[in-house]
């Protein structure tokens, strides 16, 4: 079966999602403000889900029609074949999203579409009552300029809950956006890789996974795992693919540290839960203005204090010029920080090569690029 798909992301990383489905062979097809679509088989549906590293979810859009009245609401879905999709038991929450449409009110959205469902299900299965306790397919009418598309969400949880992050530090980044920022800088394997403010770890871990060629949906589950229109062997085939390509024998050079010690347990405890242990990966205690960089063409990849959550402004300009000052004594290395300080090149020191918008949670951010020179041959590692 052919899938029309959509992956979610947040604004600001749409080439980033775009790219990792090139990698997947996937076309995309088209992108449009924190979605991008693409066609594909059950089992590209299937690796979409087990390696997006900065998708937020995978969407099937079972149909999109012309929608500005609650008649044309219902008669779409109602044209849908839900009997071929859900079984008699399914579980389907309805959610909606509006914007520039003629409808707006999004209870009246979700019930008008839901009852179209029912109706269907009802007439399929010749049932009266839908007992609803079985397998989730949770659904979505998203009706955008007066176009309704209506979603299945196959991931069921957020793709950013790998699974290994089970407690959060304070001002944690969201995973998805930690693998954003590893992939929109110089980093690779071969490289040195040090987070001064790792907090929990999340920059180290996704750029371990993404060096170990580790999906990072490998230990956890999926809404559509279960829906026979999916079928079992897709995922199967998919996970034994994600399994075998996984680097078991590279050692990596990757070090985050911390001034906060109770932190610093919770990246360990992280670290375990990846299955990365013993893999070049280390978390330190260290305060920035002690830190020292050893080797050359490194990179360093940070979330530091905004002075918004965490610390007061002040503070938070000072580790930015520590941080400049580090950068100056080490001038090999390659430099990447996200911040929401408008002024943060002026405390570091440099004007950024590049600087791209980014969100962190609500915060407006930008992740300011200081890329070094390039290694010379064999000087990588
Ligand atoms: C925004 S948080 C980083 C969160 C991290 N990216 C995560 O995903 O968990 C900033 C971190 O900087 C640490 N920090 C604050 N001042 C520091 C200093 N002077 N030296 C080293 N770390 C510091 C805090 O303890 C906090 O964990």
């Amino acid at each position: 079966m052919r899938f029309k798909l959509w992956a979610s992301c947040a604004l600001g990383l749409e080439a980033v999602v775009a790219r990792e489905l090139q990698k997947l062979e996937v076309a995309e097809i088209q992108t449009d403000n924190g979605w991008i679509s693409f066609e594909g088989s059950n089992l590209d549906l299937a690796r979409a889900n087990l390696w997006l590293r900065t998708a937020d979810r995978v969407w099937w859009e079972v149909a999109s029609f012309p929608c500005r009245t609650f008649e044309e609401l219902f008669q779409g879905v109602k044209g849908i074949p839900w009997g071929e999709i859900l079984p008699v038991d399914a579980e389907f929450p309805m959610q909606a999203h509006t914007y520039k449409s003629q409808l707006t009110s999004l209870p009246a959205i979700q019930r008008t579409a839901k009852k179209a469902v029912v109706e269907v299900l009802q007439s399929h299965y010749r049932r009266l009552r839908l007992s609803e306790e079985g397998d989730h397919y949770p659904l979505k009418v998203f009706l955008v300029a007066d176009r309704c598309r209506v979603l299945l969400d196959t991931s069921g949880s957020g793709l950013h809950r790998r699974g290994y992050r089970t407690w959060n530090a304070p001002a944690p980044l969201r995973e998805t956006l930690a693998a954003a920022l590893v992939q929109l800088s110089v980093w690779n394997k071969e490289r040195p890789l040090v987070d001064p403010f790792c907090g929990s770890g999340t920059i180290c871990l996704e750029a371990a996974m993404l060096g170990l060629n580790m999906a990072p949906g490998l230990t956890r589950r999926f809404a559509a795992e279960k829906w026979p229109i999916v079928g079992r062997s897709a995922w199967e085939e998919a996970l034994e693919e994600a399994e075998s390509a996984f680097d078991e024998r590279t050692q990596l050079d990757i070090c985050g540290y911390d001034n906060d010690p109770q932190t610093l347990k919770l990246a360990r405890l992280h670290l375990k839960q990846c299955g990365l242990e013993g893999r070049g990966i280390s978390f330190r205690e260290g305060d920035v203005r002690r830190l020292r960089l050893k080797g050359k063409y490194g990179v360093v990849i940070t979330n530091p204090p905004y002075g918004q959550r965490l610390l007061e402004i002040r503070e938070a300009e000072e580790l930015y010029s520590v941080l400049g000052e580090v950068a100056a004594h080490n001038p090999t290395w390659s430099y990447y920080v996200i911040s929401s300080h408008p002024k943060f090149e002026e405390f570091f020191g440099v004007r950024a090569q590049r600087r791209r918008k980014v969100h962190n949670s609500m915060l407006a951010c930008q992740y300011f690029q200081f890329p070094g020179p390039k290694p010379p041959k064999g000087e990588e590692g």
